[in-house]
């Protein structure tokens, strides 16, 4: 696994994904149907306050979507966007994959993404800071102690509403080296990420956008393709690593 291999290299593309490149694998997108479950919204479990209020509900929340994962399979979106890394690193070219989804397909695609939102299959314990790769204990009703302080119930460690994204910095970093920005999937409604499209075209890059429908952030700079991730990034992806020649 190439965790982090995409920091620290100026990268000449940079790729944020959003929940319409998971979509065409199964799971639901945020502002599409299904955003309620058990009568709540799903910003009403997603946040500290309904996890030190209510931590049973939570962790059934979370628990029923980590046991979802493996049901799920990559998509031809998220093996075009692994295959286009693949490339541009054998031509020498910088890429780097930033996405907003906590699901594991860019990973089992064989990217190393940028988890800005977090990761479902990573348990973080709040009283260590211990951090734990694990999809063996999915039971909705039964917590999973720290193994390290042995506290009583890990978090999953995504970000919630109301937290700050993981390494921001970085992101902005690569964001603003871009020459090449491309927005999969995503509404461009949620900062700091729907901002990323603004710091690129500011860079001087060019901008790419695929989407079903116009994100909310998008502007007459970009470029448009309009549709299906599965269906749009496979010959989007061979264009831009042509473009950038590899
Ligand atoms: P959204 O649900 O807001 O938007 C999904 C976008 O994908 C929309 O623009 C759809 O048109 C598009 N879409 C749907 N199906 C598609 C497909 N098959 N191919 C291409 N595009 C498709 O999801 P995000 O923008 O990812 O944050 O949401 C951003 C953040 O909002 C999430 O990461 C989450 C949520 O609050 C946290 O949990 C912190």
């Amino acid at each position: 696994m190439k965790i982090g291999s995409n920091l620290g290299v100026p990268p000449r593309i940079v790729v944020l994904t959003g929940a319409g490149v998971s979509a065409d694998s199964g799971h639901p997108t945020f502002r599409g149907e299904g955003g309620i479950w058990e009568g709540r919204r799903v910003e009403e479990v997603a946040t500290p306050e309904a996890w030190s209020s209510e931590p049973a509900l939570v962790w059934r929340f979370y628990q029923e979507r980590r046991q979802r994962l493996a049901e799920k399979e990559p998509n031809p979106a998220h093996m075009a966007l692994a295959g286009m890394e693949e490339r541009l690193s054998d031509a020498g070219v910088g890429f780097c994959l930033i996405t907003q989804n906590v699901d594991d397909l860019h990973r089992r695609a064989g990217s190393a993404p940028i988890h800005i939102h977090g990761e479902l299959e990573v348990l973080r314990c709040e009283i260590c800071g211990e951090k734990v790769r694990d999809l063996e204990h999915l039971d909705p009703e039964v917590f999973v102690p720290c193994p390290e302080c042995s506290h009583k119930a890990m978090r999953p460690d995504v970000v919630w509403f109301g937290e700050m994204p993981y390494q921001v910095e970085d992101v902005f970093r690569q964001v603003g080296n871009a020459t090449l920005f491309l927005a999969a999937g995503t509404s461009g409604v949620v900062y700091p990420a729907a901002g990323l499209l603004q710091l690129a075209r500011d860079g001087g890059a060019r901008t790419f956008v695929n989407s079903l429908d116009e994100p909310e952030n998008l502007s007459g700079e970009d470029e448009f393709f309009p549709g299906r991730a599965a269906e749009v990034l496979p010959e989007l992806c061979d264009r831009l690593a042509q473009e950038l020649g590899a």
